[in-house]
């Protein structure tokens, strides 16, 4: 693995080269973000949506939140792994927080986490900064406020609330968060906030003025029919790919094209001969210790 990428080298990019960060739940798609050239994945809670098949977040454990981030994990990727702290994983106490975010690194082997919110959650990013684990912080749209904002709503839309927005980003800036996803807000607002605060921005559904851009992987390749949030692209329809080769598969299998000669092992003609000799001295059952088996797993894999 070459030039992994750091949460302080994040930080270094405020204003330069655009932030690429997209979401990932397990080793292959942390593969796949990582070889196109992710500079984060963040394992999103947002697994409940796009994997689990649930409504919102907010039933996400710190249990599942650890599985997800240690398969990511796995794919030893040069981005940055971001892990997403679950609701209620840090709105008790501090000290919970620090154990939940402990157990992300610890276990899940994230190299960071994104916890949700603004003036509310200073105490407990500072703490958790404390114990050595950097933060991204998430301002906004936050989903896991669905409740509370009464519905997934752009945030900020009258002066007042974009003003507050502002103010609680340079107020995570200052507690020391190495980015802040801004999710959910006019252009103008991110744009601000961008041009206030040290730290890069990653939008969002946040206009094109963040210091980088996120979406969520299953959204942009289209590995799934629900509707999508108008800040959402899709660069592929892969759902309609899988589909129509699991209908070729099924096809093939129908019609016994599948398997091939190319997907058959064979025997070698003289242990063949010897098989056939022996069913037909004893055509019910050949003495199992006559035939070696020389099977061996490598053998599978032969092409
Ligand atoms: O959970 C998630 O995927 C997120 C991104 C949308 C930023 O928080």
């Amino acid at each position: 693995m070459t030039g992994k990428i750091t949460a302080p080298a994040i930080k270094a990019r405020k204003g330069g080269d655009k932030i690429r960060m997209i979401t990932a739940y397990d080793e292959p798609t942390a593969s796949i973000a990582d070889r196109a050239g992710a500079d984060i994945i963040l394992v999103g809670d947002s697994v409940a949506n796009v994997v689990l098949g649930r409504d919102d977040t907010l039933g996400m454990t710190i249990d599942e939140m650890v599985y997800h981030t240690a398969a990511v994990a796995s794919a030893d990727p040069n981005a940055l792994i971001v892990g997403d702290m679950p609701w209620l994983s840090y709105h008790t106490t501090t000290k919970e927080a620090v154990h939940n975010a402990g157990r992300l690194v610890k276990e899940g082997k994230a190299e960071a986490v994104k916890l949700e919110g603004g003036e509310k959650r200073l105490d407990v990013i500072r703490a958790v900064l404390d114990a050595e684990i950097p933060v991204m912080g998430h301002l906004g749209l936050t989903p896991q406020s669905v409740h509370a904002m009464g519905g997934y709503r752009v945030q900020g839309k009258q002066a007042a609330a974009a003003y507050e927005l502002i103010t609680e980003a340079k107020m995570l800036a200052d507690a020391g968060v190495f980015a802040i996803v801004l999710e959910g807000v006019p252009d103008v607002v991110a744009k601000m906030v961008t041009e206030e605060i040290a730290v890069p921005t990653v939008g969002i559904g946040a206009g094109s003025d963040c210091d980088g851009q996120v979406l969520v992987f299953h959204d942009v390749l289209g590995m799934h029919q629900k509707r999508t949030a108008k800040f959402v692209r899709q660069y592929s329809q892969l759902a309609d790919i899988a589909v129509a080769a699991l209908e070729q598969f099924f096809a093939d299998v129908q019609s016994g094209e599948f398997p091939g000669e190319a997907e058959t092992y064979h025997m070698p003609e003289e242990s063949a001969a010897i098989l056939r000799e022996l069913s037909e001295e004893s055509p019910s059952l050949p003495g199992a210790g006559l035939v070696t088996d020389s099977f061996l797993a490598d053998e599978a894999m032969e092409q």
